[in-house]
């Protein structure tokens, strides 16, 4: 087979030594189908790599740092350590389950990163880019830290919105800083929060040094993508008066905070968006240091691996992270006298079912483990998602019934069903032995299917997976013509046919080894299963130019069903909720107006909503009720609502009740939600909420 030129090495008979990561995941969640697409795609690229004989060293690590991870520790009452171990021993199941094939996965914590990070710091020190500046930001006085702007809310600036984040408005748009927000508060206690100044250290990026450096690293041919590099000219251009441009890039923050210790500043530590990439290279030194990678067929050290000049350094990441991959992070590397990334690849958005984007509060989309859980296969979604890819940066839509569609009728129907429909014949008449022959015809759609393995190498070698696939399915559909018009079924009746019974069946083998060889990289499970029913090594692309000859094959076994519509309907099923019978309560007592006046009933602001230790039912709210103090409520909610979604939400509050001393403090007062009388069988608890408009304080009557 001829490997067209942009796929092989620098030298021809040189294997590219690639080193590839993917973006590394926060540890504060666990995966979405949105990581599953990230990473099926990488690891499609790199199984086909390694189909060519390259040599890969393919990593990744949680990405552990930073304040949010730090508060999401505090409210479930862990280190934030043992906080991201916890998420961190749940990755397995994911990357074992859709065969994404790591060969190292470590923390943005670990002890390796904390060097490194250190390290490129102090080069970018002494070749004077950091910078120290003082900075005025909103502190949390209760909490005694800095807030970042995720954690401030407010009024919006410009349209006046309520309960909006400090950094832009979900209501206008608008973006601001969160100085400029009216009545702010501070997600973590409500209290207001107050201007404080510190020294921060930054990353001097407009240095011209950078500028042109930059200039020239994201200009290099092939190294960005078209679209990706036109967003990078929009970042770097100024305008008139000379603003925007690239700006100096804050790095530290001030403790409390999750993170690496900079150097030489007490209390200071790395803003997480720096020690994150740099986790890459922590990821494949921890890999090296254990001796895996020599394992692999690489016996140098990490330090002399990335000082290799062949080396190619591939990161795949997406869309919402490119500035740091394409301006900060080759940036880094550069002035600490490192290796720069030869290709940044970035990947739009997955959604599902009719364009919704995935959140994570709201759990809608595809739940990856509830996949698997289901029994669906796996290779199903490496095959949809492959078959929707391409080389840009443009989004996907994973759509029930067109992932149906496809997999039953390109997968199973064109592509399972050759080897199906020639296997018993083979095995039944002639001991599964192969004719050396296949006739003329036979031969010639065999050779016409070998002259595509150089179109299908470089369409994976471009990402264009879905090119890829369709180029394959085209073959299978010759394939499959051939059969029709042979008829084997019939051949097999027919007195005399015997050879040519035996070709066309052999040809139906050979034909589904070589769509076996193009398929392999996103169905590596089933190719396993392929080789073990061929009874042949585990295939390389160069084995496409090869033929079988006259070998034995094994016993044809079921290699994979058809994808049934009642599980995908369950995949989207919320989760098992039975129907609420209305009411299942009979009606209370009557009761006079008078009666109902005595229960003084308010409007109340959820300033701050915590988890109460000790407690699987109990959140502790603090709650404004427009009295100018606060009041402190226990409320039975915590089964049903994340604390961090209540905050800043109105409810209705029982406002005279009798305060109640309670195991873990007064609660004054109750908060309204309805639930079903048998909460048991009908669980759910919905917190009662004021349409817009209404103000703590007001009466409700
Ligand atoms: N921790 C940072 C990355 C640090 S890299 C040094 C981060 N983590 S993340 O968990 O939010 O996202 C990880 C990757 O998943 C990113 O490349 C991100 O673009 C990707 N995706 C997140 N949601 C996605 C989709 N819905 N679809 C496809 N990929 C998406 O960012
Ligand atoms: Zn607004």
């Amino acid at each position: 087979m001829r490997i067209p030129a942009r796929c092989r090495g620098r030298k021809d008979h040189m294997t590219r030594k690639l080193f590839v990561t993917t973006a590394l995941p926060y540890a504060n969640a666990n995966f979405h189908i949105g990581h599953i697409m990230e990473y099926t795609q990488a690891d499609i690229w790199v199984r086909f790599q390694r189909m060519l004989g390259q040599q890969v060293h393919f990593v990744c690590a949680d990405d552990a740092h930073g304040a949010p991870i730090m508060i999401a520790a505090e409210k479930v009452g862990k280190t934030p350590q043992q906080f991201v171990a916890d998420i961190a021993s749940g990755r397995k199941a994911y990357l074992d389950g859709f065969h994404i094939a790591f060969d190292n996965w470590h923390s943005t914590d670990g002890v390796e990163n904390h060097q490194l990070s250190q390290d490129v710091y102090r080069a970018l020190r002494r070749n004077e880019l950091i910078e120290i500046k003082s900075v005025e930001q909103f502190f949390d006085p209760e909490k005694q830290m800095f807030l970042p702007d995720r954690f401030i809310k407010g009024e919006c600036p410009k349209c006046g919105a309520k309960d909006q984040y400090g950094d832009s408005c979900e209501a206008c748009g608008a973006v601001y800083t969160p100085t400029e927000l009216k009545q702010p508060f501070s997600v973590l206690t409500g209290a207001t929060p107050v201007l404080k100044s510190s020294e921060h250290y930054f990353f001097r990026l407009s240095d011209t040094r950078c500028i042109t450096f930059l200039e020239e690293w994201t200009q290099t041919p092939g190294r960005l993508q078209p679209e990706v590099f036109n967003k990078i000219k929009e970042w770097f251009a100024k305008d008139e008066d000379g603003k925007g441009g690239l700006g100096d890039w804050d790095i530290s923050r001030d403790a409390p905070y999750f993170g690496i210790e900079i150097p030489d500043a007490p209390g200071k530590y790395f803003y997480v968006w720096l020690d994150a990439p740099i986790g890459y290279l922590a990821s494949l030194k921890n890999y090296f240091d254990k001796g895996a990678a020599a394992a692999n067929g690489e016996p140098r050290s990490f330090e002399e691996f990335l000082a290799d000049d062949s080396v190619e350094q591939i990161h795949f990441i997406g869309k919402d992270i490119t500035y740091f991959h394409t301006l900060f992070w080759p940036a880094m590397l550069h002035f600490s006298g490192r290796k720069t990334p030869n290709h940044v690849f970035v990947h739009g958005f997955v959604t599902v079912n009719n364009g919704e984007k995935m959140s994570k509060s709201r759990g809608n989309g595809l739940d990856p483990l509830k996949y698997l859980g289901l029994g669906l296969n796996a290779e199903w979604l490496r095959y949809y998602l492959a078959a929707k890819l391409n080389g840009k940066v443009e989004d996907i839509e994973f759509n029930a019934d067109d992932f149906t569609a496809r997999v039953n009728s390109d997968l199973v129907g064109k592509y399972i069903n050759i080897a199906a429909r020639a296997a018993g014949f083979l095995s039944k008449r002639f001991d599964g032995r192969l004719s050396g022959d296949l006739g003329v015809e036979g031969r010639q759609l065999l050779d016409a299917m070998r002259a595509q393995a150089p179109l299908i190498v470089e369409l994976y070698e471009e990402r264009e997976f879905g090119k890829a696939l369709r180029e394959t399915m085209a073959l299978a559909d010759r394939v499959n013509a051939y059969v029709d018009q042979h008829k084997p079924w019939e051949l097999a009746k027919q007195e005399g046919a015997e050879a040519v019974l035996h070709d066309v069946c052999s040809v139906c083998i050979e034909a589904f080894r070589l769509l076996t060889i193009y398929l392999k990289p996103v169905l590596p499970a089933l190719a396993g299963k392929v080789e073990s029913f061929l009874r042949i090594a585990p295939l390389q692309f160069a084995d496409a130019s090869r033929a079988l000859g006259a070998h034995q094959i094994g016993a044809y076994e079921h290699l994979m069903q058809r994808v049934d519509a009642k599980l995908l309907d369950q995949l989207f099923e919320p989760p098992a909720v039975e129907k609420i019978s209305p009411g299942g309560e009979d009606l209370a007592a009557e009761i006079k107006i008078d009666d109902f006046t005595k229960v003084d009933l308010r409007i109340a602001k959820i300033v701050a909503a915590e988890a109460v230790e000790g407690s699987d039912k109990l959140l502790r709210l603090t709650l404004d009720a427009g009295e100018g103090r606060l009041r402190n409520v226990f409320s039975g909610i915590k089964t049903a609502y994340a604390p961090a979604d209540l905050v800043g939400k109105l409810t209705l509050l029982v406002a005279n009740l009798a305060p109640r001393k309670m195991k873990f403090g007064i609660s004054e007062g109750m908060v309204l939600a309805a639930s079903h009388a048998d909460e048991k069988a009908n669980p759910g608890i919905y917190l009662l909420e004021p349409f817009p408009g209404a103000q703590p304080g007001m009466r409700v009557r």
